[in-house]
């Protein structure tokens, strides 16, 4: 059984066997986040960007943990500098690990670290105990959503949804369609006010159309993948 909690913003913990994936640990810095960084469980971390509402408590986490991070490469190096135990993958690539695997594909957004460091963002492809998901990272709308799923058929995806910084409810719901998972989980929306939204009527959208099943989870919230 694969359980995927939603700690806040684009943050999630994937657990499978006890083995806990967890994604962009913006904890302590995001006023709707009730998981503290100081003992939020991770055997491997990844990071889809590196902008502050991503990149988080990644450090103080990896540290305590001694968990890997995979990021794509520019935020690689400036986490390896820090003296992290990273994995530099680039758009297309997989990393295996005990349990699964990450493929790192595109998203449209763009990308700079708190410290300054240029870099692309990405979507990630997650397969933990046997489930597949897909986590958009932040993206607006785009075609090549629809790829990742004729490669590997998707358990359930989690898809931005508060505009500004992000496609809106209503671009994510044909962004369901094209990612074509059976379950989705919104993202990104409520944590500030630019990205408020109604997570409810995209909910209603993306169900009445018969596109996916939608999980409004609230965070610290959990779901079976
Ligand atoms: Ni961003
Ligand atoms: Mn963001």
């Amino acid at each position: 059984m694969t359980t995927l909690t939603f700690l806040g913003q684009s943050a999630i913990l994937l657990e499978a066997g006890g083995f806990h994936v967890l994604v962009d640990p913006f904890l302590g810095d995001n006023p709707k986040a009730t998981t503290s960084p100081d003992d939020v469980p991770a055997d491997l971390i990844l990071l889809t960007h590196g902008h502050g509402d991503h990149l988080g408590d990644t450090v103080a986490i990896a540290k305590r943990t001694g968990a890997p991070v995979v990021a794509i490469v520019e935020v690689a190096n400036e986490l390896a500098e820090e003296g992290l135990d990273v994995v530099d993958l680039n758009l297309g690539g997989t990393h295996e690990f005990d349990g699964g695997w990450v493929r790192m594909v595109p998203a449209w957004h763009t990308g700079l670290t708190p410290k300054g460091t240029p870099h692309t963002p990405a979507g990630l492809v997650i397969n933990l105990g046997g489930k597949t998901v897909y986590h958009l990272g932040d993206t607006a709308l785009f075609s090549d959503l629809a790829l990742p799923s004729r490669r590997d058929p998707l358990d359930l995806a989690l898809i931005p949804i508060g505009g500004h910084y992000t496609m809106d409810r209503h671009d994510a719901v044909e962004a369901a369609r094209l990612v074509a998972a059976p379950h989705v989980v919104p993202v990104h929306f409520d944590t500030f006010p630019p990205i408020e939204t109604d997570a409810e009527a995209f909910k209603r959208e993306v169900e009445e159309a018969g596109v996916a099943k939608v999980s409004v989870l609230a965070p610290d919230a959990s779901v079976e993948v």
